[in-house]
């Protein structure tokens, strides 16, 4: 058998302890340890999940001690037992930590935090795996601009995009700190043309040519973003609905099953018990698609929290080598999820799918994905 990739995560916050117990479920990945500088509720949960707890700053160790953490010793020597580690540190932090891994020779992800250049490459697993096997370095880039990659790319890869344009109204903060940040009763349009998740996208899609506005709102339940896409040709929403159907990690809602909000489709996650509510897919509404001689117009919804999880799970088998094929990667970090095209199988039915998938598309949908053959599996007790 294969030998295990074996990994540390550096930074065990929103995204890191997602990535944690995500890395903990595959049969191909060992989770050596946890690193982080908190002594607070977040990092002791790690102790109860069982994960070894490293300091990120020795001089944190006697502090973490003193708080009861059983540390097993510092990021230096965690370092020393891996092949590669998820930094998932503050926005900055992580760009610091790049000397420590390249003394210690591992290999590194960063997040979308960070800039590009940091890595030298940008990472979404169904655009550009290949592109990042048995590299150095890679950044799995923002939640945002990961949905953007994932819808786009369906119509990119027709040759069906002249011009995108999107405007993205991102949650104001996290649920974890909303007590410290955050905003109430107005939104904040960020004053930048574009914004940063446009030409964001564009490192992971060459070629791709698309503007996008933002601006932040009063609530915390994930991201909502509305596309126009002005099309090379005419299409039909059959056509738009057919391309979004078969490109991984998107899933369809509807309204008329009650899913009229944000924060329905989370209370629909809560509902089909995903740990901490995640959705690892883009939710698009199918009955708001729509698209007419010149444009096609997609609403979806973007759980920040969440999305990029499943892009560090295939990024760590990319750089490492241990798959080389990106659909069996994606189908496997699915499986182990719970990844759905369908979140209510046993009475909404999935679109009839044409003939006329692409060959990546058929990969993909082969063997699953087949609406009620596919419930999606609750998680273990002792990962709730
Ligand atoms: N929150 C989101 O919605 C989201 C989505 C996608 C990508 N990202 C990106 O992921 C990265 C992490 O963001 P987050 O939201 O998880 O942040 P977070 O604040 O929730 O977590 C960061 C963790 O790193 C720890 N930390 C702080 N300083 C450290 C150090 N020197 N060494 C080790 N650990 C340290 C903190 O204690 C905390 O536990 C950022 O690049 C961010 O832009 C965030």
């Amino acid at each position: 058998m294969q030998k295990k990739v074996r990994v540390a995560v550096n930074g065990y916050g929103v995204i890191g302890k997602r990535v944690a117990d995500a890395v903990a479920r595959q049969d191909d990945m060992e989770l050596v340890g946890i690193s982080d500088v908190v002594v607070d509720y977040r990092i002791r949960v790690a102790a109860e999940r069982g994960y070894p707890i490293y300091a990120s700053m020795p001089e944190k160790m006697g502090e973490m001690k003193a708080a009861n953490l059983p540390v097993a010793g510092t990021l230096e020597e965690l370092l020393k037992k891996v092949d590669i580690v998820v930094d998932a540190t503050p926005k900055g932090i992580g760009a610091k930590n790049k000397p420590m891994y390249e003394k210690a020779g591992v290999k590194a992800i960063w997040q979308g935090g960070e800039k590009h250049e940091l890595a030298g490459l940008s990472f979404v697993a169904q655009v550009n795996y290949e592109k990042a096997l048995n590299k150095q370095y890679a950044r799995v880039v923002s939640c945002n601009t990961t949905a953007l990659c994932r819808v786009m790319n369906a119509l990119q890869k027709r040759g069906l995009i002249k011009r995108a344009r999107a405007v993205l109204m991102r949650r104001g903060t996290d649920p974890w700190e909303s007590h410290k940040n955050g905003m109430i009763n107005t939104v904040i349009p960020e004053t930048k043309v574009p914004s940063h998740q446009g030409p964001d996208a564009q490192t992971v899609m060459e070629g791709l040519n698309i503007t996008t506005l933002a601006a932040a709102g009063p609530y915390n339940l994930s991201h909502i973003h509305f596309a126009i896409v002005e099309t090379t040709r005419s299409i039909s929403t059959d056509e738009l609905r057919q391309a979004l159907m078969e490109e991984p990690r998107i899933a369809f809602v509807h309204a008329h099953d009650g899913l009229v909000a944000l924060n329905a489709v989370i209370e629909l996650m809560r509902d089909l018990e995903r740990p901490r509510h995640d959705m690892w897919e883009v939710a698009v509404w199918e009955d708001a698609l729509d698209a007419d001689e010149t444009d096609a117009y997609i609403t979806f919804q973007v759980d920040n929290e969440s999305i990029a999880i499943p892009e560090n799970i295939d990024c760590i088998r990319a750089l490492t080598g241990i798959e080389r094929d990106p659909i069996k990667s994606m189908k496997k970090t699915d499986a182990s999820l719970g990844i759905t095209k369908n979140f209510l199988p046993k009475t909404v039915q999935m679109p009839e799918m044409a003939p006329a998938m692409t060959e990546a598309g058929a990969a993909y949908m082969a063997e699953g994905y087949k609406g009620s053959e596919e419930p999606v599996p609750a998680m273990p007790a002792e990962q709730r």
